[in-house]
């Protein structure tokens, strides 16, 4: 039987991708970096381009390596199989007849691979940097090719030029053209059948549209937008719980999106982590990027009490994890995981 089967963000977790900060490196700038990621590290990221951020901040891996085994030990004590990506060297250069670049990281498994029932899609991610990101997830690719599940790559982009409306400076129009479909597998989260995306600074409307003409008629996918300038990933902006609830980004989500109108819809407190920390690639709100071990419980950052208690008073479970060094990366827990297996059956719940 497939070991991969998994419909949506709440159904027992039965399997995991947790990523590694192994070998993780520092894209250089470009159009998709400069608009997305905080402005404070722009001459960080033009001045370390390629370098391995184990050169440029030892610290800083040595102690996101430990929360992410222990949050790896964690999982696997709650009972969830967890896999872990291959270790590669991420600053080895490569072209394509295009362009040359360094790589990213196999950190956020969320990023660059979707799981959808008992299919894996990688993701034409537009950034140069993030070309051969899944490399790092290939054997577990093959591996769950092997136990029956169906392996799809959308088409790789070529990332040339006309993919970029701008040099990234400005936050509208959104800076990808439609020269091709790409998309980052983190744009979108699934609730059974109807499938959810935002269009961002990483995801233009031509890769929606692919991603809805691959799903076909069994899926509905449907587009949905926030507040959010500098937009690259849906899981800090709005994600299901469970259903009939779902968390919403107290600053970004100005009006809930229609099909939620029903939903109990719950906005978390602001987070302890301030804009000002060693966040390289990401806001604050990365701190309510949470993982669902079922309907009920729910994984949450240490140092983040008035969210765990938010949590509780909303009758879930809670799993405190200490994450915060992690956080530096660019995500949390939804970010830094894919879930292979959920216990559940595809349905309608809309
Ligand atoms: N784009 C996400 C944020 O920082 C990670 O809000």
């Amino acid at each position: 039987m497939s070991l991969v089967q998994s419909h949506n963000e709440w159904d027992p977790l039965e399997e995991v991708i947790v990523g590694i900060v192994d070998g993780a490196t520092i894209p250089g700038m470009s159009p998709g970096v400069r608009v997305t990621m905080p402005s404070r590290y722009h001459q960080f990221f033009s001045e370390n381009r390629g370098k391995t951020f184990q050169n440029v901040d030892p610290e800083l891996c040595y102690k996101a390596q430990i929360e992410l085994d222990g949050f790896a030990q964690t999982l696997e004590r709650l009972g969830v199989t967890v896999q872990r990506p291959a270790s590669r060297d991420h600053s080895v250069k490569y072209s394509t007849p295009h362009w040359e670049s360094t790589g990213s990281y196999a950190t956020m498994p969320r990023d660059s691979l979707i799981v959808i029932g008992d299919q894996i899609i990688e993701a034409p991610m537009s950034w140069k940097s993030r070309y051969y990101e899944t490399l790092a997830f290939r054997p577990l690719l093959k591996k769950y090719f092997q136990s029956g599940a169906r392996w799809v790559a959308a088409p790789k982009p070529t990332i040339e030029d006309a993919l970029f409306l701008h040099d990234g400076s400005m936050e509208q129009p959104w800076v990808l053209s439609e020269f091709e479909p790409v998309f980052d597998a983190a744009d979108f989260f699934r609730c059974g059948r109807d499938i959810f995306v935002q269009r961002s600074h990483v995801t233009n409307l031509s890769g929606i549209e692919w991603m809805r003409r691959h799903l076909g008629n069994e899926y509905r996918v449907h587009m949905i937008q926030f507040d959010d300038p500098t937009a690259m990933h849906i899981d800090v902006n709005f994600l299901p719980l469970c259903p009939g609830k779902a968390l919403a980004n107290p600053e970004r989500v100005p009006e809930i999106p229609e099909m939620f109108r029903d939903w109990e819809i719950l906005y978390p407190p602001v987070p302890n982590l301030t804009d000002d920390a060693e966040l390289y690639m990401s806001s604050r709100w990365v701190a309510i990027n949470i993982l669902m071990l079922d309907p009920n419980t729910v994984i949450v950052e240490q140092e983040e009490p008035e969210l765990q208690t938010f949590f509780r008073n909303q009758g879930f479970d809670v799993v405190p994890v200490p994450f915060r060094n992690f956080c530096a990366f660019g995500g949390s827990f939804h970010c830094a995981t894919l879930d292979i297996r959920r216990n559940g059956t595809l349905d309608s719940i809309f």
